[in-house]
C-alpha cells in the first residue's frame, strides 16, 4: 500500500533572538556565525511554553490541510529530544490538547533524525494495515536545554515544530524508500548526559551543567557530510531513482556548509534544495517538517516530485526517505 503526506503545518515561536543578542551574552559575533554555521537568527520559545504546546499548534495546521479531525487519528508520533516530561510522552499530551480521542500515542528519541524515523515508523503502521491515518510531528524546545555560556552550541539552536499527517495514497505516489541507520559506539559526540537514569538529577549534576548539550562539533560534521551522501545515493538507488531524476532535497538544517558539501558531493543545484536555518537555526527534530512546509507553501515542491528528505544527529543517527509529492499545495 502506498503512504503519502496528506497534511503539512508548522509553527515557531515569535520570539527572535539574533546573533546580535548573543553577543552579548557569550564571546562571539554575528561574523563568525554566519561564516561557520549560516545562522543569522533563531526563535526562542516562552519560558512557560513546552515543547508540546508548539507541537500542538503545528498539528493543528497539518489537519486542516489534511481535512480531517483530530478524532479520526490513529496514532500520534511525536520526535523530540526536549519531551515536556520524562513520562508521560509529549505524544500523549497533544492528543490530549488536540482532543484526539481515538489516538494511540508515543515519543521517538533520535535527535535529530527523529522526524524522519518517525515517517518512517508511521508509514509501517499504515502499510501494515494496522492504521490509516497518522500524526508525525518534530517538536523542540532546544532553548532549554541549551548552556548559555557555552559558544560552541548555545549560537546553533533554535525552537519550532512541524507535523505531517500520513494516509494510503495513490499506487505510484508517496513513500518510495527509506533507510534509517545509527552508530551508538559515537553515542558521546553530541550527548545530554544528565536528567536520565546513569546520571539523575542531582545538586551535582546542575552545578557541573550535565543537563545541557555537550557536542563535539567537528565529529559530527564530518560525520554529516559522510552519511548525507552516501544513504542518499542508497535511497535514491533502492527507489529506482538517478541523482538526475530528484526534483528536490529536504535537509536537516544543522549547518550550511554541511548543506553545501552535501550537495556538491551529490552534484545538486542549489535551487533543488530549501535552506531556513538562516531564520531558525538549528531546531533539531522539526528542521525537516518546518522545511518542507515551508518549501511546499511556497511552491518550491509540485505534486509528482520526486523528494528526499535526509536528516543525521545524535545517535549518531541518520534517516533519509524519497518520495513522489502526491499534494496539491493548500495554503493554510
Ligand atoms: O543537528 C546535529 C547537531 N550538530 C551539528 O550538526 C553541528 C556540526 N558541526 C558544526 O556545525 C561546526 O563544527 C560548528 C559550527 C559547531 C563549529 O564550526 P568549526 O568550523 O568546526 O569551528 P571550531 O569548533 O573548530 O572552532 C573554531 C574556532 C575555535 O577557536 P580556536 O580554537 O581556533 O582559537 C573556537 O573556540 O572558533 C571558536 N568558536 C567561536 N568563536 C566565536 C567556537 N564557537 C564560537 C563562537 N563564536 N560561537
Amino acid at each position: 500500500m502506498s503512504v503519502g503526506i496528506t497534511g503539512i503545518g508548522s509553527y515557531v515561536p515569535e520570539n527572535v533572538m539574533t546573533n546580535d543578542d548573543l553577543a552579548k551574552i557569550v564571546d562571539t559575533n554575528h561574523e563568525w556565525i554566519v561564516s561557520r554555521t549560516g545562522i543569522e537568527e533563531r526563535r526562542i520559545a516562552d519560558k512557560d511554553q513546552p515543547t508540546s504546546d508548539l507541537a500542538t499548534k503545528a498539528s493543528l495546521k497539518a489537519l486542516e490541510d489534511a481535512s480531517i479531525a483530530p478524532e479520526d487519528l490513529d496514532l500520534i508520533i511525536v520526535a523530540t529530544a526536549t519531551p515536556d516530561y520524562i513520562f508521560p510522552s509529549t505524544a500523549a499530551m497533544v492528543q490530549k490538547d488536540i482532543g484526539a480521542t481515538k489516538a494511540a500515542a508515543f515519543d521517538i528519541s533520535v535527535g535529530c533524525s527523529g522526524f524522519v524515523y518517525g515517517l518512517v515508523t508511521g508509514a509501517n503502521f499504515i502499510s501494515s494495515g494496522m492504521y490509516k491515518k497518522v500524526l508525525v510531528i518534530g517538536a523542540e524546545t532546544l532553548s532549554k536545554i541549551v548552556d548559555w555560556e557555552d559558544r560552541n552550541t548555545c549560537v546553533l539552536f533554535g525552537d519550532g515544530a512541524g507535523a505531517c499527517i500520513l494516509e494510503p495514497c495513490d499506487e505510484s505516489f508517496g513513500i518510495l524508500s527509506s533507510e534509517l541507520g545509527s552508530d551508538g559506539v559515537k553515542g558521546d559526540v553530541l550527548i545530554v548526559p544528565g536528567g536520565g537514569s546513569k546520571n539523575p538529577a542531582t545538586e551535582e549534576t546542575v552545578k557541573n551543567k550535565l543537563h545541557a548539550i555537550r557536542m563535539d562539533g567537528k565529529e559530527v560534521f564530518k560525520f554529516a557530510v559522510r552519511v548525507m551522501e552516501q544513504s542518499s545515493m542508497r535511497v535514491l538507488e533502492s527507489a529506482g531513482l538517478s541523482k538526475e531524476e530528484l526534483d528536490f532535497m529536504i535537509s536537516h538544517q544543522a549547518n550550511s556548509r554541511i548543506i553545501d558539501a552535501a550537495m556538491k558531493k551529490l552534484g545538486l543545484s542549489k535551487d533543488k534544495t530549501h535552506v531556513n536555518l538562516t531564520k531558525y537555526g538549528n531546531t533539531s527534530a522539526a528542521s525537516v517538517p518546518v522545511a518542507l512546509d515551508e518549501a511546499v507553501k511556497s511552491e518550491l515542491i509540485k505534486k509528482g516530485d520526486n523528494l528526499l528528505l535526509i536528516a543525521f544527529g545524535a545517535g549518531l543517527s541518520w534517516a533519509s526517505v524519497v518520495l513522489k509529492w502526491n499534494k496539491e499545495v493548500r495554503n493554510v
